[in-house]
């Protein structure tokens, strides 16, 4: 019988931008990705973070039940102010199934300079969140 009320289980993600709060420093990143590394890698999440200019860009991904609570906690931790939601919902397939939490910063390529370029203003004009996913699947490839 189906039962409407189960959670869904299927796959889900999560992309936001925020703004780091000032003076955080290359340790206190480094002990974001240790402690995101280790539960994603529990839950069965992965996805990637990238860094640039005072700016967290995240993408989140996994089974719904174990994806909520931990975009619970990200939501709630004092190291990052004023998340906007970007998209989320259901997927059909991990975009990167590779990665517990992919890292990059300005120094690998520069999300700014990107959506400054041509090609990438004429996909992805309007499209803001698109245009995020598309930048961080080219720099995990
Ligand atoms: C920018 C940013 C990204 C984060 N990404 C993750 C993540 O991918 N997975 C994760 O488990 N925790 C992540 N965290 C840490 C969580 O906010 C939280 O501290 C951690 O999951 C421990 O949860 P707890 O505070 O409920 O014990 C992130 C924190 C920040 C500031």
């Amino acid at each position: 019988m189906i039962n409407d009320v189960a959670p869904f289980d299927g796959l889900g993600h999560f992309l936001y931008r925020s703004t780091a709060v000032e003076g955080l420093n290359a340790t206190d990143l480094e002990a974001i990705l240790t402690v995101a590394r280790e539960r994603n890698g529990a839950a069965g999440l992965t996805g990637c973070l990238h860094h640039e200019d005072g700016l967290f860009f995240q993408w989140l991904e996994g089974p719904a039940v174990a994806l909520r609570p931990v975009v619970e906690a990200i939501l709630r931790d004092t190291r990052h102010r004023d998340i906007t939601v970007l998209n989320e919902g259901q997927l059909d397939r991990r975009r990167f199934q590779d990665w517990r939490m992919r890292f990059s910063d300005r120094d690998q390529a520069s999300l700014l300079d990107w959506f400054a370029t041509s090609k990438a203003s004429t996909v992805d004009r309007g499209d803001y969140a698109g245009g995020v996913v598309a930048f961080l699947q080219a720099l995990a490839i």
